[in-house]
């Protein structure tokens, strides 16, 4: 469980805090999906769950932040890398640089934790055929696509098996078929156990993935709930947040008089298709 109290953050020399008062419960074997503006501090937020804030960035962190129990600033950094993996922002920077093929590249974090070379191997083999990247392995990581990249920086993530992954944007370079593997893998980890939270601008699919969804804006948890009562939230726009596909058409089919105002604003293809269903002479 991922527990955060009042959590504020300033970065070193910044005039004014990224993160103010942000509280929030991650249960454990759960999606949650985090959505916000260019700029309202969703690295931010990753970072201060994986324990890079401040162990890494330094700065002036209030509040407390715990996994299982455990304050997060209390932990060394080894430990904090055990129990929470951070897929970051910029699959380049993941790269170590330390390898010369995306097999020793993925390799690389299993390396330095000393796990035996055949095990090494069976865990590389099976993320790589998860994330389908095995044609890669022996190519040299700096010969790839952004989206293969990204992918790779994914895996060495996953291969390191920790409870909890926090993933930030894991699917920017990413066509639409890969960001749909990605989020079934993601699938695949909820039913394996473990946690992850996800921060994503892919609203049809959190929607259609995640447990829950967190709004960040204005600094802090602006929002919180299930996808569907976060998504109709009418007030998403003025946070610099869009709205599914089918919310949108919905609100034109509003504004032109095709649905009553009464009816809900549905945010998925399902509620959707009940709404225009209903509509004279139905939407198909
Ligand atoms: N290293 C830093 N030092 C000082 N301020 C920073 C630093 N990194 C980010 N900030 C500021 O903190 C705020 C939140 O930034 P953050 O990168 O967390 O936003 P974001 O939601 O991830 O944005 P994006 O969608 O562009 O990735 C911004 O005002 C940003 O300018
Ligand atoms: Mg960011």
């Amino acid at each position: 469980m991922i527990r955060l109290d009042d959590v504020g953050y300033t970065y070193p020399d910044a005039p004014a805090p990224a993160l103010q008062h942000v509280s929030l419960e991650v249960p454990p074997g759960s999606i949650t999906g985090v959505v916000g503006a260019s700029g309202a501090g969703k690295t931010t937020l990753a970072k201060v769950i994986a324990g890079f804030i401040p162990q890494v960035e330094g700065g002036e962190l209030t509040g407390s932040a715990t996994v299982d129990g455990r304050n997060l600033a209390e932990l060394s950094l080894v430990e904090a890398v055990s129990k929470v993996g951070l897929v970051i922002q910029n699959p380049f920077n993941q790269i170590s640089g330390a390898r010369y093929t995306v097999r020793g590249e993925i390799a690389f974090g299993l390396e330095n934790l000393g796990t035996p070379r055949a095990e090494m191997a069976a865990g590389v083999d099976e993320v790589a055929a998860l994330l389908r990247i095995t044609d890669l392995l022996d190519r040299s990581p700096y010969a790839l696509s952004g989206g293969q990249m990204q992918l790779v920086a994914i895996a060495s993530m996953l291969v390191l098996r920790t409870p909890v992954l926090v993933m930030d944007e894991p699917t920017s370079q990413l066509d639409p078929a890969g960001t749909r593997l990605v989020f079934s893998v993601l699938d695949t980890l909820e039913e394996a156990g473990v946690t992850v939270v996800i921060f994503e601008h892919k609203l049809e699919l959190l929607q259609a993935h995640a447990d829950r969804l967190l709004v960040l804006a204005d600094r802090t948890i602006a929002l919180a709930g299930t996808p569907t009562e976060v998504l109709a939230d009418e007030r998403l726009s003025g946070w610099g947040i869009g709205a599914t596909r089918y919310t949108r058409a919905a609100r034109l089919a509003r504004e032109r008089g095709l649905i009553g105002a009464e009816v809900p604003l549905p945010v998925s293809f399902d509620q959707a298709a009940a709404v225009f269903g209903t509509g004279a002479g139905g939407a198909r």
